[in-house]
């Protein structure tokens, strides 16, 4: 481990005034949010931030920037990511700084996330000529599901090329004020869409002779998905696959020529989840040949299973356990089945994501999502010092 950059004690006394400047860029950053790849003016403010502390970030993903500490010591060791994009929901808060866009709002703290990062990079320009090693500030937009995969888009354009491990948070108010949740291996779900179309030969209710009922069939296609999960994984599997639309139909007394079937699949392992698609596929066809008539399915895949690295996810304990005491790290109620597009980032090197709590002693305060979520600042200094201490314990 390379020499403190910071003395625990002089980072307290540093945060004293750096964190009010965070809270107002954080406050700043809710008030002007902005979705998925239309985060132009925060990535303008992150990179004028950025640059009047030396550093020249470049840009990545459209809305995104990539800036690094010491360029002129190489590719760096380790990287840390903060994404910056918005929900398209209303803001019910009447928050001084609550959002000015209607429908666009900061419901999941990637405004926190935002100037967590920000003040990182502060702390670090700082201490730039005490830096053994490069460290790398991923600033990225679209992680949000509709318009998401924003991390996706950056390593396709290679902002970890090089790079030998990556880090993110996440605020969570669902877990203590000061909690820090990890585990190695899968940490949040895989998540995937599906669609199936049911066309037989429609005509009139009263001559079903004559007719391929694709209601009968859809019917029997949704009976016969139950056992994807129940005959196709093991107890372990820990699978989820739920249809959850069925349109068909006009009339009382029409058979239709076509029923659609949607649905959702959660899964926690990749094996698990090329199983899942192909016995969802398997079943459908094979139900389809049973009525008659034919089938199509069509899944999407939407963000890949999250899975921590071991070292990292002990690196991220360590630092945790140093800074909020071994009682409050914990792996409970992981993993989640939320989806989360650092995923791609985990694919691509060694990654952790850990969950900072952020929840009030009864654990009321509105969760991620809610109209009335606002990220907690009280936890800024900890995910600060939860960044920091990485970098320290990473060089
Ligand atoms: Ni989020």
């Amino acid at each position: 481990m390379s020499t403190l950059l910071f003395s625990p004690d002089a980072l307290t006394e540093r945060l004293e005034t750096l964190v009010p400047e965070l809270t107002e860029a954080r406050h700043d950053i809710h008030k002007h949010p902005e979705l998925g790849f239309e985060e132009t003016r925060t990535q303008a403010k992150i990179k004028a931030w950025l640059e009047s502390l030396g550093y020249e970030p470049c840009v990545s993903a459209q809305t995104g920037l990539v800036a690094d500490v010491r360029p002129d010591l190489g590719t760096p060791t380790l990287a840390l990511r903060a994404d910056i994009d918005c929900l398209p929901m209303h803001e019910h808060t009447d928050l001084p700084y609550r959002s000015v866009h209607d429908g666009k709002a900061h419901k999941c703290g990637h405004d926190g996330h935002t100037a967590v990062l920000m003040g990182v990079a502060k702390l670090l320009s700082e201490k730039r000529d005490a830096l053994p090693a490069n460290v790398r500030l991923l600033f990225q937009p679209a992680e949000e599901g509709v318009r998401g995969g924003g991390a996706k888009v950056m390593v396709a354009e290679g902002a970890l090329e090089g790079v030998k491990e990556v880090y993110a948070l996440h605020n969570w108010p669902g877990y203590p004020h000061g909690e820090v949740r990890v585990r190695a291996g899968t940490m949040m779900a895989a998540t995937a869409e599906f669609e199936v179309t049911v066309t037989g030969v429609g005509g009139h209710g009263s001559q079903p002779q004559h007719c391929r009922d694709p209601i009968v069939a859809a019917a029997g296609i949704v009976s016969a998905l139950q056992t994807v999960v129940s005959r196709g994984i093991s107890s372990e599997g820990g699978a989820v696959v739920s249809v959850c639309q069925f349109h068909g139909g006009t009339a009382n007394n029409v058979i239709p020529d076509e029923v659609r079937l949607s649905g959702t699949i959660r899964t926690f392992d990749p094996a698990v989840t090329e199983v899942v698609f192909d016995r969802i596929r398997e079943v459908v066809r094979g139900s389809a040949s049973t009525f008659g008539v034919q089938a199509q399915v069509e899944i999407h895949p939407d963000y890949p299973v999250l899975v921590n690295d071991a070292e990292c996810t002990a690196a991220v304990e360590r630092v945790a356990t140093a800074i909020v005491g071994p009682d409050n790290v914990t792996s409970d109620e992981l993993p989640m089945a939320g989806g989360e597009d650092f995923a791609y980032m985990a694919q691509a090197i060694p990654a952790a994501y850990f969950f900072v709590g952020t929840g009030n002693d009864e654990l009321t305060s509105p969760v991620c999502h809610h109209p009335d979520f606002d990220f907690a600042d009280s936890i800024i200094p900890l995910a600060v010092r939860m960044f920091m201490g990485l970098v320290e314990d990473r060089l």
